[in-house]
């Protein structure tokens, strides 16, 4: 029963606000997935993919607080994902803002790769990571998937893309193998 709930509950999420485009060029939904498809791609894992078509699920969870919808989405997705999924999905989309913060740290060029709203969200979030919070980012155990996750995350901004919908990722949703 969990099992077909939660997949309910995700796409139930996706069809209550997965028009939105927080000042990108595509909706919500197909940036989701867009970097679900570029994971898949990628050759990444499984969980990895989960992740990507779940990164901003914290954007559905709470009214936006600016016009590139919830500041906070990486916390509040990776909460909302820690009760119903593994580490493996959820902390990548609790780190993937981090991710963003951390790269533009140690690679002051990478801003300039964003879309303009991830600039704009980069300034509510804090800007570029301090030594200190790259350090402390560095030490988490999913760090290396936040920031994979981080560039399907920059890529899945592709206008007009013809991909697989969302009802096909049904299987993976389903899967128990990411279940708690
Ligand atoms: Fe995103």
């Amino acid at each position: 029963m969990r099992v077909m709930h939660v997949t309910d509950e995700v796409l139930g999420l996706f069809a209550a606000a997965g028009g939105n485009n927080y000042a990108e060029q595509v909706s919500m939904e197909q940036h989701a997935l867009q970097a679900a498809a570029l994971a898949g791609a990628s050759g990444a894992s499984d969980a990895l993919v989960l992740a990507a078509l779940l990164h901003d699920v914290g954007h559905f969870l709470a009214e936006p607080d600016s016009e590139f919808g919830v500041t906070d989405h990486g916390t509040t997705g990776g909460a909302w994902l820690a009760e119903r999924f593994v580490a493996a999905v959820s902390e990548p989309v609790r780190l993937h803002v981090a991710a963003k913060r951390f790269r533009c740290f140690v690679d002051p060029a990478y801003e300039e790769q964003l879309s303009p709203a991830s600039v704009g969200t980069l300034r509510l979030q804090g800007g570029a990571m301090s030594a200190t919070e790259a350090e402390a980012f560095e030490a988490e155990a999913f760090a290396a998937d936040a920031l994979t996750l981080r560039s399907f995350d920059d890529g899945g901004k592709v206008a007009d893309l013809d991909i697989p919908a969302l009802d096909e990722w049904r299987p993976l949703l389903d899967s128990l193998e990411f279940r708690l």
